[in-house]
């Protein structure tokens, strides 16, 4: 099968149009048609018998789009030919919002989708998503493999909504970066505009940070930053870099605000559709792909810095207190029954080697 390059779909000047007519086709055509558009990915694992549909809203440089190629490598070996997947990157398929309404009734088959948008669909997600749930980057792996604490949940969208988790990528730690600065402390952020995922956590915390919260989709915001409809965002190094907002936005605050989390959810009949021996051979080369997923992640956050650096990016490192107890206060807020409660404290008492040095405490 031929493939344009996906970023003929996800240009910076607005073609919203193509790509909703493009989710609308989903359906009728199937995803053979949508794959013109859009595909890439390895060979092999494109040229599967069975092909699983990816829906990721980053670039190819992303450490996501790199870890699910792998995926698929490991996939297509492991089954000898019978299963492969393809990435849709940037956002192709659509914003996540809708990508896992897509997931849900199986015209995509996996996607990558942040913890505020799994939130919105269940509560039970919600302990998991608040600042000071994790110290940091082995204190969520270690979360993740802990079939007692996310077992249940991770299964409990299956019923109600055909969605597995099937695991995790960190998103490292959040900052908040802006179009002026430096950013000491919220009064700095006081009526800037601070682009926010859909959630109303997020919107809170942004409040606590002292900005003027504004919900949108990812891949809308390089135009809206461009266009003074934000004065800035949140979001970690890499996608900092890799979605050029650095070119707009160039104050980076450390605000340490959140370890982020994106879910991979995989339609589960999909998955019952397979047979017993390429279900393990799918949730091993997962496994695999999740632990790569780590190595790649700290790479590119060190080179985002050194790209950051290049670039004449400003980057602040406010005072300990300056930001991160009015987001942990804003976080537990939102923690209004005493099994969320119970479900945030036992993730906060995960042990790891790292956590023996710290005092347990991120923002
Ligand atoms: C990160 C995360 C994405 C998410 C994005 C956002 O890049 O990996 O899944 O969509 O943040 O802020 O929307």
């Amino acid at each position: 099968m031929s493939c344009a390059p996906p970023r003929i779909l996800r240009p910076r000047d607005g073609t919203r149009l193509t790509r909703r007519a493009l989710l609308v086709g989903i359906p009728a055509l199937g995803l053979g048609s949508v794959a013109l558009a859009g595909c890439t990915g390895s060979e092999a694992a494109t040229a599967a018998e069975n092909i699983l549909s990816i829906s990721l809203n980053q670039t190819e440089t992303h450490p996501s789009y790199l870890a699910l190629t792998y995926f698929g490598e490991k996939l297509v070996e492991s089954t000898d030919g019978r299963w492969g997947a393809r990435i849709y990157a940037n956002e192709a398929l659509g914003a996540q919002q809708e990508v896992v309404q897509l997931v849900s009734d199986g015209s995509v088959d996996i996607a990558v989708i942040s913890a505020p948008q799994v939130e919105n669909l269940s509560r039970a997600f919600r302990p998991l998503n608040l600042p000071g749930a994790f110290r940091d980057i082995d204190h969520q792996m270690a979360v993740l493999n802990e079939d007692s604490l996310v077992g249940e949940l991770f299964s409990s969208l299956e019923p109600s909504h055909r969605l597995r988790v099937l695991g995790g990528f960190t998103q490292g730690a959040r900052h908040v970066y802006t179009d002026r600065g430096p950013i000491e402390g919220p009064d700095d952020l006081a009526g800037l505009r601070i682009r926010v995922q859909e959630s109303d956590v997020f919107m809170e915390l942004t409040r606590a940070l002292g900005g003027s919260p504004t919900p949108m989709a990812y891949g809308e915001v390089y135009t809206a930053l461009q266009a003074g409809v934000l004065n800035g965002a949140e979001n970690n190094e890499v996608s900092y870099v890799t979605q050029r907002h650095y070119e707009i936005a160039p104050y980076f605050t450390l605000t340490n605000h959140l370890v982020g989390l994106d879910y991979v959810m995989a339609n589960v009949d999909r998955i019952h559709g397979m047979d017993p021996a390429d279900q393990e051979a799918f949730a091993t080369s997962f496994t695999a792909a999740q632990e790569e997923f780590v190595r790649l992640w700290e790479e590119e956050t060190a080179s985002s810095i050194a790209q950051m650096e290049d670039a004449g990016v400003t980057i602040t490192d406010p005072d300990d207190d300056a930001f991160a107890p009015l987001v942990l206060e804003a976080g537990r807020s939102f923690l209004d029954s005493a099994e969320d409660e119970a479900l945030y404290e036992a993730i906060r008492a995960v042990e790891t080697n790292s956590a023996a040095a710290s005092d347990g405490g991120e923002g």
